[in-house]
């Protein structure tokens, strides 16, 4: 290795050294008398000068964009411009003893020296490797690494061993649909990528292991959205013999040294813990972003006599009306925008009043007596100049609905200020166990299926009351992202197998997915429990991306595909016959 320094290392404490620097050149200029190139490496930019007089500018002259380049020459301290203070080493510049190309590149088709981008992302995604050049992913991929080195270290401490599970395998049930790899050696039969390690890590405090941890890929077919990918990374732990708060601590303590070690920054511990009926009545989220308030009121009790129709025949019928403060005077515009929004998400619309002077008016403040607009503005403690917004339906949909107007308010009132807290986490708790899904009207797991009851509702499985069992389990959430989740796991094997009958398996149909592992249950389980955290979200947050494909290297695109190696692809006819595969009509292009 030639390379005396990265780029970004050297300094005013440099002057007077030779150094060999090797990377691409970012930006040429050309001046009268000099040639100025702004040198890039991974870890940032110099300033290479070469006047005319210098032995190297003939080959200067031949310098363009992202050419790769190795240079020798003396650090010198850089007369004071208005360039000078813009990057780290603007301080000193290098004049080349020895400039050599050492690759040419043809013109880039977007710039990647932090100009303003125009490129579609489209465009960029094919020339993704171009993309990663650019100082904002590049950072992030430095930041994911710290991060991940940075877990490694804290867990290893702690006693922890990092186990790697396998790739091609049987289906896991984490609620999305699985990949499916065709053996060739077994005619007819595929194995499944994983959703999660969920059984092996399980299989594993079964062996013994105590405490293990894996970053681990993961995969799962489903519509994607900006905090989904098809592909993506899970920290997964797993421990023995641990209680909930055993779990929720230790997590505390590893994302506390986490951002400490990798951001600077002090993350206050233990987080809040939110009962899931809470944070689904004061924010209509299971994943409640709580760096701002606009929590909800129930005016269900003040509207009971209501002369409104919606609010009335949504009481009626058993519903309720919550109401929230978006504290300014909202525009035509936005009512309807925000309308919009919460017909998306279920509700029939978006009653609204403006709060002027003590009173309501505007909206739906002609159908409220006076004694209810008072009850309003008490419940709701709203000021003047703000602007309630109703939602009347059934609790599940009102509450959900009003959510997504609460996200949508945060966006376009921009609640998130530079005094709001950088990041907020919390748990959600005491979730439900089991939910009920219309379509195939029977019982189904909200998180998986090895999640284990709370202790005094072993007894309501097979019950009515079955519906109303809660979980040993949490979610992690930070910044209105749910980051994280698991579970205590059931660890008796009549008590998984109650389970599997509750979300409607017969013991057979358990047996035959599951067979191996309701076996190895018999074997001497210890108490159990774990967590994942979503890596490329938890990142993406840390890294103030918009999505959590500027965390990762290579991602797809919203339609699942690799646009710059063109997966997936066909593949020839041979490949499938070996594959013992035939397409049907309608799949051949
Ligand atoms: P869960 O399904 O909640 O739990 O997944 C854990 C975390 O993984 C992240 N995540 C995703 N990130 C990107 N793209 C996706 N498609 C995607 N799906 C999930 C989320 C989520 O919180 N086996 C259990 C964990 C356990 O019980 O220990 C599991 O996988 O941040
Ligand atoms: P309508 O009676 O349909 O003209 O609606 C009057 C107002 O009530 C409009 O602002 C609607 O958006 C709103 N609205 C209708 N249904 C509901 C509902 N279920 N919850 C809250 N507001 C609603």
């Amino acid at each position: 290795m030639k390379r005396t320094h990265y780029c970004n290392d050297l300094s005013a404490k440099n002057v007077g050294q030779t150094v060999l620097l090797q990377g691409w050149a970012s930006r040429v200029r050309d001046t009268k008398g000099a040639n100025f190139i702004v040198l890039r490496d991974r870890s940032g930019i110099v300033q290479v000068t070469v006047e005319a007089s210098n032995s190297s500018y003939p080959v200067s002259t031949e310098v363009r964009s992202e050419f790769v380049l190795e240079v020798e020459g003396l650090v010198q301290v850089r007369e004071e411009n208005n360039q000078t203070r813009q990057y780290a080493t603007g301080e000193i510049e290098i004049i080349p003893t020895r400039l050599e190309i050492l690759s040419t590149a043809k013109p880039v088709p977007f710039p990647v020296d932090g100009t303003p981008l125009t490129a579609s992302e489209e465009v960029r995604m094919r020339y993704r490797y171009l993309d990663l050049r650019r100082e904002p992913l590049r950072e992030a991929l430095k930041l994911r690494h710290k991060v991940v080195s940075s877990i490694y270290n804290f867990l290893d401490a702690e006693g922890f061993i990092s186990v790697e599970t396998p790739m091609l395998t049987k289906s896991t049930p984490e609620g999305a649909r699985d990949y499916l790899v065709p053996s060739r050696t077994n005619p007819g039969e595929f194995y499944a990528l994983p959703q999660s390690p969920q059984l092996f890590k399980q299989l594993l405090m079964i062996a013994n292991f105590d405490k293990y941890f894996q970053i681990a890929r993961c995969f799962r077919d489903e519509d994607l959205r900006a905090d989904r990918q098809p592909d993506f990374t899970q920290l997964d732990i797993e421990m023995s013999f641990v209680e909930v708060d055993d779990v929720l601590e230790l997590n505390e303590r590893l994302i506390q040294d986490v951002f400490k070690k990798t951001l600077d920054v002090d993350i206050p511990i233990p987080f809040p813990r939110l009962p899931y009926a809470d944070a689904m009545n004061r924010f209509g989220s299971d994943k409640p972003d709580q760096r701002f308030g606009l929590e909800f009121a129930d005016a269900s009790g003040i509207l009971k006599d209501s002369g409104f129709g919606v609010f009335k025949s949504a009481l009626e019928a058993g519903g309720v009306v919550k109401v929230l403060v978006a504290p300014a005077e909202l525009t035509r515009k936005q009512i309807e925008a925000l309308e919009f929004t919460a017909k998306q998400n279920g509700a029939k619309g978006l009653a609204w009043a403006k709060v002027a002077g003590g009173s309501l008016e505007g909206g739906i403040s002609k159908f409220l007596s006076p004694i209810e607009m008072t009850g309003l503005l008490e419940i709701t403690g709203a000021l003047a100049n703000s602007t309630l917004l109703f939602g009347a339906d059934s609790w599940d949909t009102a509450v959900k609905a009003l959510g997504a107007v609460r996200v949508a308010l945060r966006d376009e009132l921009k609640l998130i200020t530079a005094d709001s807290p950088r990041f907020h986490f919390s748990w959600v708790v005491d979730f439900p166990l089991l939910e009920f899904d219309p379509e195939r009207s029977a019982y189904t797991f909200m998180h998986h299926p090895f999640t284990s009851p709370t202790i005094k509702d072993l007894p309501k499985f097979g019950t009515p009351e079955m519906g109303s069992m809660k979980a040993r389990a949490y979610d992690l959430v930070l910044n209105g992202f749910e980051v994280g989740g698991g579970s205590i796991r059931i660890h008796q094997p009549d008590v998984q197998e109650k389970m599997f009958n509750a979300i409607g398996f017969s013991t057979q149909e358990a047996r035959e997915r599951f067979g191996f592992f309701m076996d190895a249950l018999e074997y001497g389980t210890p108490p159990h429990g774990g967590i994942a955290w979503g890596i490329d979200r938890m990142v993406a947050v840390m890294a103030g991306a918009d999505s959590i494909r500027d965390v990762i290297a290579f991602p797809k695109n919203a339609r699942g595909a690799d646009i710059m190696a063109d997966a997936p692809s066909v593949v020839d006819s041979k490949q499938l016959e070996d594959l013992h595969i035939k397409l049907s009509e309608k799949s051949i292009v």
